[in-house]
């Protein structure tokens, strides 16, 4: 005590409180904080094996032999350190990976990989850092919302989502050529894994953003909408009464038109 009472007053002093404050403080934060969902290893060892078999094959030549990732050459693939199996999961089931054109917006289409070898990949891009993890089916179920939850869900829906994919999840064009797909008849899964990874453009909804409650809401007010039947007339992608009344306009004036000019031609026969 003698000894530090002592040096009090030494010119290191305070910076050396200021460094042992830091480091209690980090200590704290460390032990406190909570952990998240998040994975570095979610897959048996086997399934590991397999998935880094799989990826040695279709998707090191983008993305590096351990997704390290590429940037220098043609041909390139960011890093996958981080993205974690929920990234994966969602990027090679809805087939937009392994990537077919690169430079282009990858497309949605059929997977060529099985559910297991999806999994696979899954696992062991896990392997490489933690990041999200695939959700459990309970997080994007929409069975037992109530009516409330729903309207909550697309008032949601509306703020968060609407400005890029359309009142109604019919998707939108988006600047430079790129776009946002249409939600109808995506899962649940995939609704929720979009959500928790924001593929390219699409911003990453975190939980402090949308809570998974808010997330199961909206996944629940899609669904409930999708499964409604068209009432009829001409949907225009839901736009609403202003489009359908630019038809109304449009089509109904220019068959006016045409009769005007209809009754005109025989007019002049008649005469
Ligand atoms: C032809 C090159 C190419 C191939 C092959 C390819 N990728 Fe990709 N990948 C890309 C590019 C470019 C991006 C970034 C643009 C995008 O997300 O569409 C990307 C993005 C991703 C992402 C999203 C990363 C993030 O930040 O969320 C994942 C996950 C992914 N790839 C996994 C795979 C897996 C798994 C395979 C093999 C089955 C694969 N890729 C094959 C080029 C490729
Ligand atoms: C800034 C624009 C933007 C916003 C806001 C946005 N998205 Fe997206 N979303 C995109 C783009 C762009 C893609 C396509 C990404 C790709 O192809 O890799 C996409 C893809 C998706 C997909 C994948 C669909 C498929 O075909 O597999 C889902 C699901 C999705 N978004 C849901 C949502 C939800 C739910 C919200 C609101 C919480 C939301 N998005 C908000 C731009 C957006």
């Amino acid at each position: 005590m003698r000894f530090l009472t002592a040096r009090r007053r030494h010119p290191a002093a305070k910076a050396l409180i200021l460094v042992f404050a830091l480091l209690v403080m980090g200590g704290l934060y460390s032990a406190l904080a909570p952990t998240g969902k998040s994975s570095a290893d979610t897959g048996t060892s086997q399934q590991v094996e397999e998935g880094k078999k799989l990826f040695a094959v279709s998707c090191a030549s983008c993305h590096g032999l351990n997704g390290e990732g590429q940037v220098s050459g043609s041909i390139q693939g960011p890093p996958l350190v981080g993205v974690g199996a929920a990234a994966t999961e969602f990027q090679v089931s809805t087939g937009r990976m392994p990537m077919a054109h690169p430079g282009q917006q990858a497309p949605q289409r059929q997977s060529e990989f099985t559910e297991d070898e999806v999994l696979a990949l899954a696992a062991y891009v896990a392997t490489l850092g933690p990041g999200p993890a695939i959700p459990e089916p309970a997080a994007y179920d929409p069975a037992g919302l109530s009516d409330e939850d729903l309207a909550r869900g697309g008032e949601l829906f509306r703020t968060n989502c609407s400005a890029c994919h359309n009142f109604e999840g019919a998707g939108g064009a988006l600047p430079n050529g790129k776009y946002a797909p249409s939600l109808i008849g995506v899962s649940g899964l995939h609704l929720y894994e979009a959500m928790i990874t924001g593929p390219q453009q699409m911003p990453v909804f975190s939980d402090g953003v949308l809570t998974p409650d808010d997330k199961r809401a909206i996944i629940g007010y899609l669904d409930r909408l999708h499964e409604q039947p068209n009432q009829g007339g001409f949907a225009f992608g839901g736009l609403g009464p202003v489009a359908e009344g630019l038809w109304a306009w449009v089509a109904g004036i220019g068959v006016l038109v045409l009769f005007a000019i209809w009754i005109a031609a025989k007019g002049v026969k008649a005469r």
